[in-house]
């Protein structure tokens, strides 16, 4: 086949010319009736480029270069004596040129050509069509389509998801519309779509990232076929005026003359079409590391600072109190920046949901703090009532508020017994480590235990939850798994 040689000539001309201006039409729309022999498409498509991947509006742009190709062994004489006519023939008008590339070359009036409508095409900022007919009838049809498509997606695994990006494309069959036993002597069977080749990359030359955020992963081409009317069966929240001739989602027997499923079910005027799809599957995974960077590690900078306030003296209530409110105001600001980084969804995003582990955490943290001063406080009373203070004295008020501060540790209390900063820890210290009892020594040991435990309690909890959020929520997300 001489086709070959065509294709790289014309590659070079496609690249030289010049874009044009948005359209809607489907770049992928045919025209004409299948003869006997087109049987079935083939569908080839490359990724050219994945331009964008738009997390806010749900959307995405691409590059996408397809190459559909058919038997038709008719259409390269019909296509050569038209071409013949365009350039020799001043009087001869082809209605339909078969490219868009090379202006006034190729005719391709009467000849069929598969038309494909795009399912979730938002629009086409520009597309490039191109014929490599062959004299043995196969026919290869090139087509660049740039276009921007929309789908749902799912953040659930920020910042290490991976999805599908869809496109979908839908055969439309003229065989299903118009009987060709008067055209060509036959009824013809119908045209099948068939998934031929693709790749994540084609034309395109050079290193680097595919797109900002994203990079491609896999690529795969997939066909189904659906009863179109079951689209009407499943989806019609509102059913049908009785009087409607067409009815999509007919309300009694009467409309639809009678027409029942096995089950009983009525008929829509769509149901026995056959939809055939075609679905290009782009698997794309996020950059995890800047969201590590930016989202992760300044929350669990948070927790390890705040698991820091352990290491402060066990009874300053103040000092712990202002580190966890210094680390709250720090997760806050953190809290906004992971908020800017992905769309408002309807889940909480596994980033959000360290954020929020985080701020349980400063929050018991606080809660065993106040606890023990509390715990310090009931253990104060109880010695108070039993007289074992300081010369059995009933202390003031101010005194009594600072008891919690009196739980020194051992060689604090032997620092103040000897007289070093006696006179500033007076106040402070209630017992001297002469008029301890077993109670306070036994209660300040039950202190310092349970700050211990509650540390490692708490470290634990958290990493384990941490861990959990990001290995249950992590990784690919099928979101299309009908297709
Ligand atoms: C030129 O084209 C006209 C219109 O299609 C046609 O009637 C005529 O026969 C053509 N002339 C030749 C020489 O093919
Ligand atoms: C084509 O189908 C129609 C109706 O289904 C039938 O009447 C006709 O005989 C068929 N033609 C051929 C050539 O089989
Ligand atoms: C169906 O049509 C018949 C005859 O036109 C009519 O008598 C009957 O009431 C209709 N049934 C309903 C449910 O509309």
């Amino acid at each position: 086949m001489g086709v070959v040689k065509l294709g790289v000539t014309l590659v070079a001309l496609l690249l030289a010319l010049h874009l044009t201006d948005a359209q809607m039409e489907s770049p992928l729309k045919g025209q004409g009736v299948p003869r006997l022999e087109t049987t079935a498409v083939f569908v080839s498509a490359y990724l050219d480029r994945l331009l964008d991947v738009n997390e806010d509006n749900y959307r995405w742009e691409a590059v996408v270069y397809f190459y559909i190709a058919w038997t038709d062994f008719s259409a390269f004489d019909t296509m050569q004596a038209q071409s013949e006519q365009v350039l020799t023939n001043s009087s001869f008008k082809c209605d339909f040129y078969c490219s868009n590339v090379l202006e006034q070359a190729l005719c391709c009036s009467n000849i069929y050509l598969p038309s494909f409508f795009f399912k979730n095409a938002y629009g086409f900022p520009q597309d490039r069509e191109i014929m490599y007919p062959a004299d043995d009838g196969s026919m290869l049809w090139e087509v660049r389509v740039h276009g921007i498509y929309y789908q749902p997606m799912d953040f659930s695994h920020f910042p290490f998801d991976s999805f599908d990006l869809a496109l979908e494309l839908r055969l439309y069959d003229p065989t299903i519309l118009i009987s060709t036993d008067w055209l060509w002597g036959a009824n013809h069977t119908g045209v099948t779509v068939v998934p031929s080749s693709g790749g994540k990359k084609i034309y395109t030359i050079g290193r680097g990232d595919d797109a900002s955020s994203w990079a491609v992963t896999d690529y795969s081409l997939e066909t189904y076929s659906v009863d179109m009317g079951s689209w009407f069966s499943q989806y019609s929240d509102l059913n049908s005026d009785p009087y409607d001739p067409m009815p999509l989602a007919p309300v009694n027997a009467n409309q639809t003359g009678g027409y029942v499923d096995e089950s009983g079910n009525l008929l829509n005027v769509f149901n026995g079409v056959t939809d055939q799809h075609l679905a290009i599957l782009i698997t794309v995974e996020r950059f995890w590391k800047p969201s590590l960077i930016n989202a992760v590690l300044p929350v669990v900078l948070v927790f390890t600072l705040g698991l820091m306030t352990f290491f402060t003296s066990e009874s300053s209530l103040d000092t712990r109190l202002e580190i966890v409110v210094t680390l709250f105001l720090a997760l806050t600001a953190v809290q906004f920046v992971v908020i800017g980084q992905i769309p408002t969804s309807s889940y909480v995003v596994p980033t959000q949901q360290l954020v929020l582990t985080t701020y349980i955490f400063l929050f018991l943290l606080a809660i065993e703090s106040i606890a023990k001063r509390k715990e310090a406080w009931r253990r104060y009373c109880k010695l108070r009532d039993q007289g074992k203070l300081e010369g059995g004295q009933n202390p003031t008020l101010a005194s009594a508020a600072s008891a919690p501060q009196a739980k020194l540790d051992l060689e604090q209390q032997e620092a103040n017994s000897s007289g070093i900063g006696g006179e500033e820890k007076g106040l402070r210290s209630v017992t001297t480590l002469g008029q301890m009892t077993a109670d306070e020594a036994f209660g300040q040991y039950i202190e310092h235990m349970v700050d211990n435990l509650s540390a490692v309690f708490l470290a634990v909890g958290y990493s384990v939850t941490a861990i959990l959020i990001f290995t249950l929520q992590s990784g690919y997300i099928d979101l299309f798994p009908v297709a």
